[in-house]
């Protein structure tokens, strides 16, 4: 027997009922985008591999655990994007779009790929909206991305349930003096510490910040501290996000050991998170990248952005009950036709009234069947009349019009009445 065909381990469909949600949210964050300047940007999902090497970072999870990586017919070795950031700053290099100093503001929207370990609000494709800013370097506009964000969660109803961890990583040289310092002591103590710490300690010794170990996380209570190594300039530009955020009434944490898993951020970096989702908490992540656009081969050019999970908040929005009742869309109407010429009349009063009322949300009932079977899918597709078109009405030029979900009478209306007649019930 052949084995059943089935989707890739998380990778999700998104059913027909999931669907009015995910519009929703990318509805609601698309058009508060547009109303700070940021521009749609549509970029490939496949990269070469090179890309996110270069710009993500050798020695980071993501680029030596995670990637889906293979060569090609040409045997160039391509990578499914695990992330957003990188493809949008090569397009940005490859058409210029930052040269002379010019400010970018771009988002962008799509499948991303991990190979992690799936699990609730983890997959191994999942979605993410990112929003990246360029040639801008003040602590202004990372404050405003927050306050953007802040915005959002304001609209969603999410702002009680959602929290602003915030950090700073200084300069390059600041991080890579501090690199040192944690090297120093955590190798001195490098038996007590968990074997994917020690791998760490040579690949990406500041992820050990992250750790979940206990004994791991005890050794760090007395390890040098990255809020000591910044930098004069870095430590003004974070004390000019704070104050801003400050003024904006925008509650933040500051958290000394937040340091992400992307290799290319310096100074401000943020997460949003939530505790309602179990382990995967952080619904929205970012921060500065001021390396990056030179890193891939640009003049140095600062960068900003951050991206979401769309699943973690659609998952979100379902738990808290957080999603408009309206986006549940019924029918307005059901049309019953029975014999051949009532469905052959039926379809073209059905378009007359599609004409007449835009955004009619009207169902022509297809298939034939008898009177009750009609009625019963009329009754499934929760219109709220249904219109009958039968012989004796198709004779008389009229529509039969049963109102389905009160105990008002049935009316015959004329079919060159019958879309004002509508309208006004619709309405009603
Ligand atoms: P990231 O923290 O790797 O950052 O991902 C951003 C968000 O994507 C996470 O906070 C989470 O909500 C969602 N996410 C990540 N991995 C998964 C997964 N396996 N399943 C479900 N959701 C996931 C970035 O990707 C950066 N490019 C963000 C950025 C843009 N920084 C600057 N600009």
């Amino acid at each position: 027997m052949s084995k059943s065909l089935q989707a890739i381990r998380g990778m999700n469909d998104i059913l027909p009922a999931q669907t009015p949600a995910w519009r929703y949210l990318e509805g609601t964050l698309a058009k508060l985008l547009g109303g700070y300047g940021y521009q749609e940007i549509r970029l490939p999902i496949l990269e070469f591999t090179e890309l996110f090497a270069r710009g993500i970072g050798e020695g980071t999870d993501v680029v030596d655990k995670e990637m889906y990586t293979f060569l090609d017919r040409n045997e160039e070795s391509l990578t499914l994007r695990p992330e957003g950031t990188a493809g949008c700053v090569r397009a940005v290099l490859e058409h210029g779009l930052s040269g002379g100093g010019q400010v970018q503001k771009l988002w962008y929207a799509g499948p991303m790929f991990r190979y992690e370990k799936p699990q609730k609000g983890r997959y191994r494709q999942f979605h993410q909206i990112g929003v990246e800013a360029f040639n801008l370097s003040g602590p202004d506009v990372d404050a405003e991305l927050i306050v953007l964000t802040w915005r959002l969660w304001k609209k969603l109803g999410l702002a009680d349930s959602v929290s602003l961890q915030l950090n700073s990583l200084g300069s390059s040289e600041a991080r890579a003096n501090y690199r040192e310092a944690l090297v120093a002591y955590l190798q001195e103590r490098f038996e007590q510490l968990d074997e994917d710490s020690q791998r760490r300690l040579t690949t990406n010794p500041l992820r050990i910040l992250d750790s979940k170990n206990a004994q791991t996380q005890a050794l760090l209570v007395d390890a040098p501290m990255l809020a000591e190594y910044l930098d004069e300039e870095s430590k003004s530009h974070f004390e000019g996000v704070k104050a801003r955020l400050d003024a904006a009434g925008i509650a933040y944490q500051i958290n000394h050991k937040l340091v992400r898993g992307l290799d290319y951020y310096n100074r401000t970096v943020f997460e949003w998170v939530t505790d309602k989702l179990g382990a995967q908490g952080t619904v929205c992540a970012g921060g500065r990248y001021d390396g990056l656009v030179g890193q891939l081969g640009g003049k140095p050019t600062p960068g900003v952005g951050f991206a979401m999970g769309v699943e973690r908040l659609v998952l979100l929005l379902e738990t808290l009950e957080l999603l408009p009742s309206e986006l549940e869309q019924s029918a307005d109407l059901y049309l019953c036709a029975f014999g051949e010429a009532a469905e052959v009349a039926g379809l073209s009063l059905a378009e007359r009234l599609r004409d007449a009322l835009p955004g009619l949300r009207l169902l022509v009932n297809s298939g034939g069947g008898s009177f009750k079977s009609q009625f019963k899918k009329a009754d499934k597709s929760g219109a709220r009349f249904a219109l009958i078109l039968g012989e004796d009405e198709l004779a008389a030029r009229v529509v039969g019009c049963k109102p389905l979900r009160d105990d008002a009478q049935q009316q015959n209306i004329a079919w060159d009445a019958l879309a004002e007649h509508l309208a006004a019930c619709l309405q009603a």
